[in-house]
Formats: structure tokens, C-alpha cells, sequence
């Protein structure tokens, strides 16, 4: 089994390049089967989720050419089966895009029930309100949503919850179903947007992305597109995060500021310098990081995907900091393993409260999830002595090279996949 292993203690400095949205590209690829037409997407992250999907997509017939790691180009008009499922598929989130997608185009889907990241309860009970109230009948059997629809009527859909995926989800099926859709309630996330305009090229009528209400006029056909997905806000937020807590001195460079706000407002709080230009930003750790609070909340609101890299920088933060996690409820499942590192947190049902060490110490820890799993890696950037992440193809769901990109700012950092190799690192480095 692969683990990252870590030499802590060298503060990362210099320039790191931020790759595609993996969020917007989950949701754009399974788009891009909407059409008969060639689509060709760059800017795509080569991470393990969207390399499930890809297959997952030319399973059921999709034509899938990789013109580079980063560049593809798909064309859906050999789907001959409407059914997704494969063990792959069933632990990626995403999944769920390609019921709208297939049901939009041809009325029918059948794909596995989806799995991602155990970080709480993730029901889609919201999607399939949506899908039913356009006249889609909805089934769930051995682990398979089936969804059928004689005729995909536009309507008007209230999320009694801000969801990314039911927003996007219910945006896909609209765009070829027959009138007008209004989505209320609906999510506002930088990806949300990237996969409207995504859409709008391909010829869908979209109004409102972005904002709380989108408006969508149903097309009968979609046409070819060439597409460049958006700059990663989770990724770029966490070279920020890894900046500040290794008391850094990164640019990070290819990222859209204005995505980055939240991140950036909260290390000004914890007493970092943040520089905005036009596609980059530079975070600067200037003596102790200082204690603040932060509640996850939807777009423009503090990612929840973001919240384990602002605890570790919280946790040698001077004083007492609280993070509040209101969109899933078992998000907090790293902290045993970073006060395993010394770290002082308790957690009283979805608020962590830390009072900040001053330094972490290295140990042996399990990535618990995606997001939690890089967040333990700044754990150990920032630590004293060695550390081990195991389990860290969490990690590489989501984040494209992330020991080499790491490496480029300094940090003592290794892939490691045999015990022999981890002591010939720590040799190395000692
Ligand atoms: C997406 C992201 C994930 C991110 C999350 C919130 C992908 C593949 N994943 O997940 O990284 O953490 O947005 O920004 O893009 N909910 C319901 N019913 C539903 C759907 C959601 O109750 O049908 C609830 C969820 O339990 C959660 C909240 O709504 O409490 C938000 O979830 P949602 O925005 O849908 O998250 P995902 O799309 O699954």
C-alpha cells in the first residue's frame, strides 16, 4: 500500500501551478455524452476520480480519446446501453451526474448508487425530487437508481437544501427536457457555473448560474463544444492552507481570486499575508498564526471541503479557535489522528474546539478521507520529525501530483510503497 512519508519543519516557498476543477470536471465529462457530437474538454485534472468516470463513460459506449493527461475528447453518439455500473464506479460520488445526463438525453438511466467519501450521511433524495417533478419515475433497486421518464417536462423545482450535485444534477436533465425548469434554492458554487457555461456551449439555454434561481429553457439537441474547466478552489485553497502552516512563502499561481475569498479572508484572520493578482495569489506566514473561527457553509460561504486544512493551521494557531461544520455531519473524523500529533481538539457535536499548540509532532496517521487526508499531509509538513499518511489513495481521488507539486516548494516529502523504501527515506533525510 502506498503512503506518503514526511520530513517536517521546511516552510514551502516558491511557485506552484493549480490544475482543473475535479468537482466541474466530474459533472462537464458525464455532460459531455448529452451530445452526438465530439466534444473536446481541456484543463482536465488526472486524478483517480475522473479517470473512473472516463471509463466508466466508455463502458457504456461513449467514444473516449485522451488527446493528452489533461485534454480529452468524447463523443456520445455509440452509447448503446444506459446502465453504469462497475465497482469503480459505485465509490465515486459523481456518478450521480450520469442519471441526468442520460436521462436528459435519452429518457432512461439506470447507474449505480452513489459511494464517495464517508464524511456523512450524502442521500440524493433531492435529485430525485427534482427528476420526479419533470415526470421521471425513479426507482432504487439493488443498488442501482433507475430513472425513466415518457416524456421530461420543465417545471419548477425548490431544493429544500443547497446542493451542489442535485443543482447540477437537475440543471443536466433540464437542459433537454421539453419548456422551461426553474431551479430555487439553487447552488452557487464556482463549478456550478463552470458546467452552465459548459452546457451553454453546447447549445443548452441557461439563465441565472450562480445565483440562487436558474432559469433553463429545454433544447431537443446539444452540438460540439471545445471547453477549458476552471482552476481547482479546493486544491489552490490548499497550497494557502500549506503555505500558512509550514510558515511559508507560495505563490499559487493559475487560480480565479475571486473563487478564493473565503480562504483568503480566514488566513488574514489567522495572521498570514494574502496578495491577490490577476490569476494568482501569494500567501505569506508572518510570525504566529493567531486563533479565529470558522463555520462551513455553501458557496460563497467557507467550503466544507476546505475545512480540515483550516483545522490544522487553527491547531498551532495561538488561542483558542472553534470551526463549525454545518454541511456534513462526519467531517471531524481526522482529528484523532492529528491529536495523535499533538494536536489539543475536542469536538462537541459538529463544533471542534482547538486550542492551538504551538508545534505538531510526527507520527504515523491514516488519511481518513479525501479532503482530511491532504490536510494531514500539512500536518506533517508543518511537523517535528517523521510522519507516514497511510491510506492515501484518498488523496489521489483528488489531487493530481500532490507529493511532486509539494516537492517544488521544498517540502521533504515521498510516495513510498514498501517499508524499505520508507527507511531508505528517512535515511535519506535524517
Ligand atoms: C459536492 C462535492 C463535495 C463537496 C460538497 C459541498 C462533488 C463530486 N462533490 O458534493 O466535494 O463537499 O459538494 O460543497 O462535487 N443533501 C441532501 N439531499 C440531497 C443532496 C444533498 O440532503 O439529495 C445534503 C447533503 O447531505 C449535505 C448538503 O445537502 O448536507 C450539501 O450536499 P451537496 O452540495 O449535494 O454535496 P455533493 O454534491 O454530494
Amino acid at each position: 500500500m502506498d503512503q506518503y512519508v514526511i520530513k517536517g519543519g521546511y516552510p514551502l516557498q516558491g511557485e506552484v501551478e493549480i490544475g482543473g476543477a475535479k468537482n466541474a470536471a466530474l459533472a462537464i465529462l458525464a455532460a459531455a455524452i448529452m451530445t452526438d457530437e465530439t466534444v473536446t474538454i481541456d484543463n482536465l485534472p488526472n486524478v483517480r476520480d475522473i479517470n473512473v468516470l472516463l471509463q466508466a463513460i466508455e463502458e457504456i459506449g461513449a467514444k473516449v480519446e485522451r488527446v493528452d493527461v489533461h485534454k480529452v475528447k468524447i463523443n456520445g453518439s455509440f452509447i448503446r446501453d444506459v446502465s453504469v455500473d462497475n465497482e469503480f464506479i459505485r465509490k465515486i460520488r459523481a456518478s450521480y451526474y450520469l442519471i441526468g445526463a442520460l436521462l436528459g438525453k435519452y429518457r432512461r438511466a439506470e447507474v449505480a448508487l452513489p459511494g464517495g467519501c464517508d464524511i456523512g450521511s450524502r442521500p440524493i433524495d433531492l435529485h430525485i425530487k427534482g427528476f420526479k417533478a419533470m415526470g421521471a419515475s425513479v426507482d432504487i433497486a439493488h443498488g442501482l437508481v433507475k430513472a425513466e421518464a415518457k416524456e421530461l417536462k420543465g417545471t419548477h423545482i425548490y431544493l429544500d437544501k443547497v446542493s451542489v450535485g442535485a443543482t447540477i444534477n437537475i440543471m443536466m436533465a433540464a437542459a433537454m427536457a421539453e419548456g422551461k425548469t426553474v431551479i430555487e434554492n439553487a447552488a452557487k458554487e464556482p463549478h456550478v457555473v463552470d458546467v452552465a457555461n459548459f452546457l451553454s456551449s453546447m447549445g443548452a439555454n441557461i439563465r441565472g448560474a450562480g445565483t440562487d434561481v436558474i432559469r433553463i429553457v429545454g433544447v431537443e439537441k446539444l452540438h460540439k463544444t471545445e471547453y477549458s474547466i476552471i482552476p481547482d478552489q479546493i486544491e489552490a485553497g490548499t497550497f494557502m492552507f500549506a503555505a500558512a502552516a509550514t510558515g511559508g512563502d507560495v505563490l499559487v499561481k493559475n487560480v480565479i481570486p475571486k473563487h478564493l475569498e473565503a480562504t483568503t479572508a480566514k488566513l488574514l484572520e489567522a495572521g498570514c499575508e494574502v496578495e491577490e493578482f490577476d490569476d494568482s495569489v501569494r500567501v505569506r506566514s508572518v510570525g504566529r498564526l493567531q486563533h479565529t473561527q470558522v463555520t462551513t457553509l455553501p458557496y460563497p460561504g467557507f467550503p466544507t471541503d476546505m475545512q480540515p486544512q483550516m483545522a490544522v493551521v487553527l491547531g498551532i494557531a495561538e488561542g483558542t479557535s472553534t470551526v463549525t461544520e454545518s454541511i456534513f455531519e462526519n467531517r471531524f473524523r481526522y482529528v484523532d489522528e492529528l491529536t495523535r500529533m499533538g494536536a489539543n481538539i475536542k469536538v462537541e457535536s459538529n463544533i471542534a474546539i482547538i486550542n492551538g499548540v504551538s508545534r505538531y509532532t510526527g507520527a504515523r496517521v491514516n488519511a481518513p478521507d479525501l479532503r482530511a487526508g491532504a490536510a494531514l499531509v500539512i500536518a506533517g509538513m508543518a511537523a517535528e520529525g517523521i510522519t507516514v499518511v497511510d491510506d492515501i489513495h484518498y488523496i489521489e481521488r483528488g489531487y493530481e501530483n500532490f507529493d511532486g507539486k509539494l516537492r517544488g516548494l521544498g517540502a521533504k516529502i515521498e510516495k513510498v510503497s514498501s517499508e524499505k523504501e520508507l527507511q531508505k527515506f528517512i535515511l535519506k533525510v535524517s
